[in-house]
């Protein structure tokens, strides 16, 4: 069978540079909480889309690491949001502990401001967020990330977990799709 043709129209971000910015992440990450006195995070990740980012960046942490996921709703269709980010699910447990967000992409803030809000809630000793990407054309709430990847520009991109309609999370790399496969709008 032919190999398919790339659905991207340019990589923004090629798989050994996320590979290499992740390990500095994770780097960062525990020389962070090392001054902070905190031994054990608890890594709460937003599904689906940054799996892959936390695969990497929680295997690249030299430290012990609770693991929940999260699903968040944000984005009435595929790729606009209605404003409203909820959690979808139950609420992690997180009372107590030091939180460590990982999401793959900051865009709007909506999402990170609703979650980081729920985790303080919860009771949590702390909360720090790791993005792999910032967006911040996108902000319509502000949130700063703790840690950020790459910033990125105003394009819809996917790959490395990221999606459109459930496709392309499993592209390597991350990049804008080609024009006729883009969403309506971008
Ligand atoms: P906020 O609330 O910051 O939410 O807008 C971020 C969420 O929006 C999704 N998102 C994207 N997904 N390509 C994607 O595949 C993009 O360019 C993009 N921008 C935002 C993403 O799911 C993230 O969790
Ligand atoms: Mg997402």
């Amino acid at each position: 069978m032919p190999a398919a043709e790339s659905p991207l129209a340019s990589v923004l971000f090629p798989a050994a540079r996320i590979a290499s910015r992740v390990r500095e992440l994770a780097d960062d990450i525990a020389r962070e909480t090392d001054l902070a006195g905190i031994d054990e995070l608890t890594a709460v990740v937003v599904a689906d889309g940054a799996l892959m980012f936390a695969a990497d960046l929680l295997r690249a942490l030299p430290r012990p690491v609770r693991f929940q996921s999260v699903k968040m709703s944000s984005y009435g269709g595929a790729t606009h949001s209605s404003g409203v980010a909820r959690l979808i699910g139950p609420a992690p447990e997180v009372n107590g502990r030091h939180v460590l967000i990982v999401e793959d992409i900051l865009d709007t803030g909506l999402t990170l401001n609703a979650l980081h809000a729920l985790l303080l809630a919860g009771g949590a000793a702390s909360v720090r967020t790791a993005v792999l990407l910032d967006k911040p054309a996108g902000r319509r709430s502000p949130y700063a990330a703790d840690h950020v990847g790459f910033i990125c520009p105003d394009a819809f991109v996917v790959g490395y977990g990221l999606d459109f309609d459930g496709r392309y999370r499993n592209l390597p790399e991350i990049g804008e799709l080609r024009r006729e496969l883009r969403p309506a709008g971008h």
